[in-house]
């Protein structure tokens, strides 16, 4: 599913003051098959934008459209549980959002909500499978109260009852905040392997700019409500002075790519530590040829 927003803007309450929109003006395009980062300071928006995806918020009159594959989300007809169960969405602490009295019960919930017409053999077989994609043990941990598990494990839970339906877009809001750096490294390769198979397009939601540079196809930076930039990585961080004036950082190899070009090495880098060894071993290799 392509995901397309055109002119859309978004006020909290009823003011219709321009210094009082969230939103203003986003027209944006994620294509099928990206896996597409939404960076920007805190209240710029990100948030407000990605709870549009699945109707969280609803978009509202003369506001811009939004179309996401054959959704129109601004027609009344349109089926906001079948879109919820093909586009998943993980907010920010999944984990807080636990409730049942058992692990199953509180993946099975998005089953149940989404795709009611699906039968109790079914629902298990799905369960089972979302527990296992997301590395838990289906049978250690299904009758488990979710409040037994460590932090890391209800974050899983929490993101196996969103992949439940296996959704061809998942759209995530800051999904690694306040994980430990493995914590964080096992997210990210969750989140590939994910895009490797059902999972076709992803949205990721982060301040974090060393995790856009390495993982995003393409980003859209956001500041006060709109779009400053949209482009990959590379171009987005090759432009140092417009990101600083949104008050990002850049991502650690893009320091590292400077210093290299003060040493007199040139990374032609996509920004990714790979890119910036390959430059490096490279050096060495025509070094020794000088
Ligand atoms: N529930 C809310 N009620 C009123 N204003 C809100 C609400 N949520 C967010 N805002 C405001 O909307 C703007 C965008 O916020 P948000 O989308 O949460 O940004 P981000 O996710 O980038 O931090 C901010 O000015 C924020 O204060
Ligand atoms: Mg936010």
């Amino acid at each position: 599913m392509r995901i397309e927003t055109e002119k859309l803007s978004y006020a909290y309450g009823e003011s219709k003051a321009l210094m009082n929109l969230a939103l203003k003006d986003v027209t944006l395009t994620v294509e099928e098959g990206e896996f597409f980062g939404i960076i920007g300071q805190t209240g710029s928006g990100k948030t407000t934008f990605v709870q549009h995806l699945n109707g969280l918020i609803k978009l509202k009159k003369n506001s811009g459209s939004i179309k996401i594959g054959e959704f129109d989300l601004g027609e009344k007809k349109c089926d906001f549980k079948k879109l919820r169960a093909r586009l998943g969405m993980v907010f920010q602490y999944p984990e807080y959002q636990l409730f049942a009295e058992t692990v199953f019960e509180d993946v099975a919930f998005g089953v149940k909500n989404f795709m009611p017409e699906t039968s109790p053999e079914q629902v298990e077989v799905m369960v089972k499978d979302a527990l296992e994609t997301v590395g838990l043990n289906y049978l250690k941990v299904k009758d488990k109260s979710p409040f037994e598990l460590s932090g890391g494990q209800k974050r899983r839970v929490a993101i196996a009852g969103v992949i439940v339906t296996k959704p061809e877009v998942l759209v995530l809001d800051e999904p690694v905040a306040g994980l430990d750096p493995q914590g964080k490294r096992e997210f990210i390769a969750l989140l590939h392997k994910l895009h490797k198979s059902f999972v076709k397009t992803i949205i990721l939601v982060s301040h974090d700019m060393d995790l856009v540079a390495e993982n995003c196809t393409r980003a859209a930076v956001f500041s006060h409500g709109q779009i400053v930039a949209v482009g990959t990585p590379k171009e987005i961080f090759s432009n140092a002075e417009s990101l600083e004036q949104t008050g990002l950082d850049l991502p650690l190899t893009a320091y590292l790519t400077n210093m290299l070009k003060q040493a007199g090495i040139t990374a032609e880098n996509d920004y990714t530590v790979d890119g910036l060894i390959k430059a490096i071993v490279s050096e060495i290799n025509c070094g020794g040829e000088r």
